[in-house]
Order: structure tokens, then sequence, then C-alpha cells
């Protein structure tokens, strides 16, 4: 039987960055209000730089820091709400503008788990042991979907990237998973609405822009999030001790102190970064990942056991517990 595990880890955002106090500049809100209700204090926004670009610029890094060639990639997915476009998908777009012609490619939707869900995805194309390794890429340009006259969502969300190389590997790292998705409260939190058109059908309503219920999304992630956790740790013989780092999606500060609190533990094994770049859904946890490499917090040797936990849209969440 053939296991994955996860051999890099790399991010990117676009170089501009937008402030609370620029935000203000534009709409009725304050450095105050965004940062203690969320945490956030800045995101980068792109000029440019589409999703497919962002993507790209970390599959370029993976392949750089393992001496890999493009070539050597069986597959690529992508985990986004904010593809270029729906065809080619933006794996497509990664696999053409990287060369990696050996990849097969797709785009995964699970909104803010789309990471999760496709890190878990990875894991079985790894484990059916027809391919050796793939880009796992979580990559959003959530800013042109925000209605920026809409200063309850618009002020949450930022672009950016990330990403690692899932390769075989002859011993076992993703240790539990636990994936769910409760399409009965989809309506909380939406974005892309595409009505229908054509002479033969009534047409219907487009609602391009992101909409949500805050209070409804909050209390989703703090009541079913930490049940789950517990759950997936007691499932897998394990306690929540046994775990080095949680790696929370990095939706809002306060949702990861509620967290912290339920499941018992310190905010010192939850590490943030949404102070600088608002929510990047599907980006979030591989950018905060890249980060903690970068930092020497997670030392990429096997030696740590780490949780990655998501939640959005859809509603979706989802946790693994891995060695690291
Ligand atoms: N600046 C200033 N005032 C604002 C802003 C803003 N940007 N946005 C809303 N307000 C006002 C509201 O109009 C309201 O005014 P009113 O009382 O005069 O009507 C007031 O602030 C309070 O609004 P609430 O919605 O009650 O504020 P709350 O304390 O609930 O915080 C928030 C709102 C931050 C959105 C919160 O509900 C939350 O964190 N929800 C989670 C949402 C989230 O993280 N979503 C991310 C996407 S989903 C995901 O990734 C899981």
């Amino acid at each position: 039987m053939a296991f994955s595990k996860i051999t890099q880890v790399a991010a990117y955002a676009p170089e501009q960055i937008i402030s609370n106090d620029d935000l203000s500049q534009i709409m009725d809100t304050s450095d105050e209000w965004i940062s203690s209700r969320t945490g956030i204090r800045e995101r980068h926004i792109t000029r440019e730089e589409t999703t497919s670009d962002l993507g790209t610029q970390v599959a370029q890094q993976l392949l750089k820091q393992s001496g890999l060639s493009a070539q050597a990639i069986d597959f690529i997915i992508v985990a986004t709400i904010t593809p270029d476009s729906l065809m080619p998908s933006t794996a497509a777009r990664i696999q053409a503008n990287i060369g990696a012609s050996n990849a097969f490619g797709m785009d995964m939707t699970a909104a803010c788990s789309g990471f999760v869900f496709a890190l878990a995805t990875a894991d079985k194309f790894i484990q059916s042991g027809l391919y050796q390794r793939g880009l796992v890429i979580g990559a959003e340009t959530l800013s042109k979907t925000l209605d920026w006259s809409d200063r309850s969502s618009s002020v949450l969300f930022g672009d950016g990237a990330g990403g690692v190389l899932l390769e075989a590997s002859d011993t076992k790292h993703f240790l539990a998973e636990s994936l769910h998705t409760d399409g009965s409260r989809g309506g909380s939190l939406t974005s892309g609405l595409v009505g229908l058109s054509s002479p033969f059908s009534d047409t219907t309503s487009d609602e391009k822009y992101l909409q949500m219920d805050g209070r409804a999304i909050f209390d989703f992630a703090i009541r079913d999030v930490p049940k789950s956790i517990k759950q997936l740790v007691a499932d897998a013989g394990l306690s929540i001790e046994d775990l080095d780092y949680l790696f929370l999606h990095q939706a809002n500060i306060r949702i990861l102190n509620k967290m912290a609190k339920k499941l018992g533990v310190s905010m010192e094994k939850l590490p943030a970064n949404m102070m600088a770049y608002g929510n990047t859904s599907a980006a979030s946890i591989p950018i905060l990942l890249s980060e903690s490499v970068d930092k020497g917090i997670i030392a990429l040797d096997g030696s740590q056991t780490v949780l990655f936990s998501a939640f959005g849209g859809g509603l979706t969440w989802g946790n693994l517990i891995v060695k690291i």
C-alpha cells in the first residue's frame, strides 16, 4: 500500500497591500471596527495577476524547492472558488504555465474547505499507487467576487495562493480525516450564482457577488467545527495534547479564540496570520503552513503531528490529522 507525504510547501501573495485605513477611505468603516471584530489589519489585493498567475508562482516555487522537473508531476489539483474561467480550469492553466505535460489537472470547489478536501483527494490518488507525486494548490482572487459597497463582507477577504508537493512515501503520514457537507445551510454563504439563460428557458437572476450571513457563519464555525475536531481526534485514538499545532482556516481571530477554548488548547498551538492576509478562502491554510515552515515552527521532517481544519461555504468543513 502506498502512502503520501507533504514534502514541500510554498505560498505567494500579490504585492499590493490594502490596510484597514485604506478601506476606510472608500467605505464607512474603521481599523478599530475591523481589527477588534476580526483580527484583520491588512490584506493583499491583486492589481493584475489572476488566480492562475498566483497558483503558477506557487507551483514554480514548489518545483524549485524540490529540484524536480515539471514533467515529474503526475497531477495538479487546484482548490478555488475564484477560477480565471470554468474552462479551462485553473489547474489546466497552471499545468500549461509550468510545462507539466505529464500531469492531469482539475479544480475543486469546496469554498474555504477547498484545500483540505483537495489534499484528502490527492492523498487517495497517491494511495491508489497510480500516481507518485502531485501539486495541491489553494489559489484565490476573492477581490473580484466582493461587493465593495457592502462593508460587512468586503473587509474580511484577501487574495493569495499556497500549496504543497505531495509525494509517495513508505510510511503513513495522513493519520485521520473527516470531511463534511451540509447543503441545507448553504444559503448563509453564497457567491457566483449563474442564472439560466437561453431562448428555451425562463431567465433567472444572477448574483455574482459573495453574500454572507455573518452571524450564522460565526455560529456554525464555533459549534460544528470543534465538535468534529474532537470526534476525529478521539476516533484516531489520540488526545488533543498529541497535536503539536492546529492549522485552522484563517477567517477571524475571534473564531480561533472560541475554538481554542472549546478544544482546551492554548492559542500558542494555533498559528494565525489573518492579520496580514484577511480570509483567503482555500489559500488560507497553505499560506499559513508555508509561513510556519519559513519561521521554523514546522520542520517538515515527519516529527510533528498537526491538524488541518477548514470550514466555509457549502456549508463544508473538514479535518485532517497529518504527520508532517
Ligand atoms: N465597519 C463598520 N461597521 C460595520 C462594518 C464595517 N466593516 N460591517 C458591519 N458594520 C456594522 C453593522 O452595520 C452593524 O451596525 P448596526 O448595529 O448599526 O446595524 C454593526 O456593525 C454590528 O454588526 P454585526 O453584524 O452585529 O457585527 P458582529 O459583531 O456580528 O461582527 C462579523 C460581524 C465580523 C462579520 C461577524 O459576524 C463574523 O465574524 N462572522 C463570521 C463571518 C466570517 O468570518 N466569514 C468569512 C467567510 S466564511 C468562512 O471563511 C468560514
